[in-house]
C-alpha cells in the first residue's frame, strides 16, 4: 500500500545540515519515496542553502501566504525542488524575515517562531495542495506543536480527519523551553488547558513535552535510547511524560545511506576500497596525514573524530584523558568539529602542544569528514548520551574501528571485540569517566599492534549492514499499524 506522508524537519541533507537530523531526514524521504510512498518534505528555505544542484522554483499557488503567530504576522512563499539523488519532491518555506540568518540555528528571541512558522506552513501547504496525509511525521522540538495542532487548530479541516501523527525524538537534550508568555504563540488558538499545567505553573512552556503528550506515536532513533529516556539519568525531565506513553514509544535504529557513505564508491575519495583492499585504505591514510601535516611513523595508528563539540559527545572526558595518553602512547589524532568555545580552545592548544601528532580542523567540512572516516584507523565517540549516532556506523563500513561508550545507538550498533573468539566490531566502555575512556583507547591501541586480530576486527565491522533499505521498513510497518 502506498502511504501519503507529510514530513517536517528543520534540517535535511544535503541542503542544510547541522548534525545527524539532516542525514536522517534526507535518507528517510529518499528511501520512503523509493519504496513507492507519496512523501512530501517541508523545511525552511535557509539563505545558506546552495541552489546549485537543485532545480528550485516557486510554487505558483503557494506565494505570499500569511500566518499569525500570537501577535506576530509573517508572510511566506514556497519553493520546490527534487531532493538531490532522489525523485522525491521537497518544499522549502521561504520566509526571509525568519530564515535569512547566518546559521541554521540561533539564539535570537524569535528562534521558536521560526519553527512554529515552519509547522504552520506545512499544514497550510497540505491544505492548498489538497494533500491529505495519512501520516504527519515531525522531528525534534522544532516541530513539536504539530501533534497538538492536528487535534486542535487544524481539526476543523476534514482533510486531516484520518491523519495520524508520529513524532521522532532525535535528541532529548533540546526541548524548546519558552516563557509562559509565549502561550498564545504555541497554542495557535487552542484551549490553554492543553498546555502542560505543571510546567505552566513554573512559568514555562516546554514545546517538546507537548509532542510527547499528543503524538499518536513517539519514536526515537535506537531501542536502547528508547529505554534510557524513561529514566531520570537520560530523560532530561521528560522521563515521567515518556513513561506515561511507554506503550506508544518505539526505538528504531537509524540507517546509513550507503550511496553517500561507502569506501567502495565514495565520491570524495580518489581511490576506493572494500574489505579485501585494505592496502588502499593505508594509502589514503598516508595522503590524509600529509594533508593534515601529521607525521607518518610505522605502526602508529591514527585516531579520528568528527563531531559537534558539545557536552553530549563526551569531550569532558577527552580533555582529561588525551593529554596523558599523548605522553604515554604512540598515536596521531585528527579531529574535525565546531561548537562550544571551551572545547575549541582545548583542541587548539592540544594541536599547538603536539605539532605533527594532533590536527584540529575547527569548522564544518563535509569532504574532510569523509576523508577522516576513510583515512583513520579508529574513530572516537565517547558520548555521555547518544540517541543513535551515525559516525560509528559510517566508521564500521570504512574499516575504521569505533571506540565508543555503551549507550544509546552506540550500544545497538557496535559489539565489543573479543580477541579470544574473534567476534565483535569495536572497543566499548561502560562508565562515563576518564579511567574508562582511557582504558578503551589504550585497549584499541594495543589491539592495533596485533595485526591478525586487528584485521579481523576491521573486517567484522566492514561486513555490518545498517542500510536504510532495511530500517525504513520498520517505519512503514509502524505507519501502517497507526492508520
Ligand atoms: P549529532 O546529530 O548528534 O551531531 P550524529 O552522529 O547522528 O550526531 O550525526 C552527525 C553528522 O554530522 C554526521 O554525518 C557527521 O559526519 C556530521 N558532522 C558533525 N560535525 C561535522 C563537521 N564539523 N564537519 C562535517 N560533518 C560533521
Ligand atoms: C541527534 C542525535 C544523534 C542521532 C541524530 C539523528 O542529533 O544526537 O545521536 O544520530 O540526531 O537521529
Amino acid at each position: 500500500m502506498s502511504l501519503r506522508i507529510c514530513f517536517i524537519s528543520a534540517e535535511t541533507a544535503p541542503l542544510a545540515k547541522a548534525g545527524g537530523l539532516a542525514d536522517v531526514s534526507g535518507a528517510l524521504v529518499k528511501y520512503l519515496h523509493a519504496a513507492g510512498h507519496d512523501i512530501r518534505l517541508f523545511m525552511p528555505a535557509y539563505s545558506s542553502i546552495d541552489p546549485r544542484g537543485l532545480d528550485l522554483h516557486p510554487v505558483q499557488f503557494l506565494q505570499g501566504l500569511s500566518v499569525r503567530i500570537g501577535e506576530y504576522s509573517y508572510t511566506f512563499s514556497v519553493l520546490t525542488s527534487l531532493l538531490p539523488g532522489s525523485s522525491a519532491r521537497i518544499y522549502l518555506i521561504d520566509c526571509p524575515a525568519l530564515f535569512h540568518r547566518s546559521a541554521i540555528y540561533g539564539s535570537a528571541p524569535d528562534e521558536h517562531r521560526r519553527f512554529l512558522l515552519l509547522t504552520h506552513a506545512a499544514f497550510l501547504c497540505c491544505q492548498k495542495m489538497a494533500f491529505a496525509p495519512q501520516i504527519l511525521h515531525c522531528n525534534d522540538w522544532h516541530t513539536a506543536m504539530a501533534p497538538l495542532w492536528l487535534r486542535t487548530a487544524y481539526r476543523w479541516d476534514r482533510l486531516f480527519e484520518h491523519t495520524r501523527s508520529v513524532f521522532t525524538i532525535h535528541n532529548i537534550g533540546y526541548q524548546g523551553v519558552l516563557d509562559a508568555a509565549a502561550a498564545s504563540e504555541v497554542l495557535a488558538g487552542a484551549d490553554p488547558r492543553h498546555l502542560h499545567q505543571d510546567d505552566l505553573r513554573t512559568g514555562r512552556i516546554n514545546m517538546l513535552r507537548h509532542a510527547l503528550m499528543y503524538a499518536d506515536l513517539v519514536t526515537t532513533v535506537s531501542p536502547t535510547y528508547a529505554r534510557e529516556i524513561q529514566t531520570p539519568e537520560y530523560g532530561m525531565g521528560m522521563e515521567g511524560t515518556l513513561r506515561n506513553r511507554a506503550d506508544s514509544l518505539v526505538g528504531i535504529l537509524n540507517g546509513v545511506d550507503y550511496e553517500e557513505w561507502d569506501p567502495r564508491h565514495d565520491r570524495h575519495l580518489p581511490r576506493h576500497y572494500g574489505a579485501n583492499q585494505l592496502g588502499i585504505k593505508g594509502e589514503l591514510k598516508q595522503q590524509l596525514l600529509q594533508r593534515l601535516q601529521l607525521q607518518s611513523a610505522a605502526h602508529r595508528p591514527l585516531i579520528g573524530s568528527v563531531s559537534r563539540l558539545a557536552t553530549q559527545k563526551g569531550f569532558d572526558l577527552l580533555m582529561e584523558s588525551l593529554p596523558v595518553l599523548l605522553e604515554a602512547r604512540d598515536f596521531n589524532l585528527a579531529l574535525l568539529g565546531s561548537g562550544e568555545a571551551r572545547y575549541e580552545a582545548f583542541f587548539r592548544e592540544l594541536q599547538q602542544r603536539w605539532p605533527g601528532r594532533v590536527s584540529f580542523h575547527n569548522g564544518y567540512h563535509d569532504e574532510l569528514a569523509h576523508w577522516i572516516e576513510a583515512g583513520s584507523d579508529m574513530f572516537l565517540m565517547p558520548s555521555r548520551y547518544e540517541p543513535c549516532g551515525l559516525n560509528q556506523m559510517y566508521s564500521l563500513r570504512y574499516g575504521t574501528v569505533p571506540i565508543v561508550r555503551r549507550t544509546g545507538g552506540l550500544a545497538d550498533s557496535v559489539q565489543h571485540f573479543d580477541a579470544a573468539t574473534g567476534q565483535g566490531t569495536g572497543v566499548m566502555f561502560n562508565d562515563y569517566n576518564t579511567g574508562a575512556v582511557s582504558w578503551a583507547i589504550a585497549t584499541a591501541l594495543d589491539l592495533y599492534q596485533n595485526r591478525g586480530a586487528w584485521r579481523r576486527l576491521v573486517q567484522n565491522g566492514m561486513a555490518q549492514n545498517f542500510s536504510w533499505n532495511r530500517q525504513v521498513r520498520q517505519y512503514v510497518d509502524l505507519y501502517s499499524r497507526l492508520i
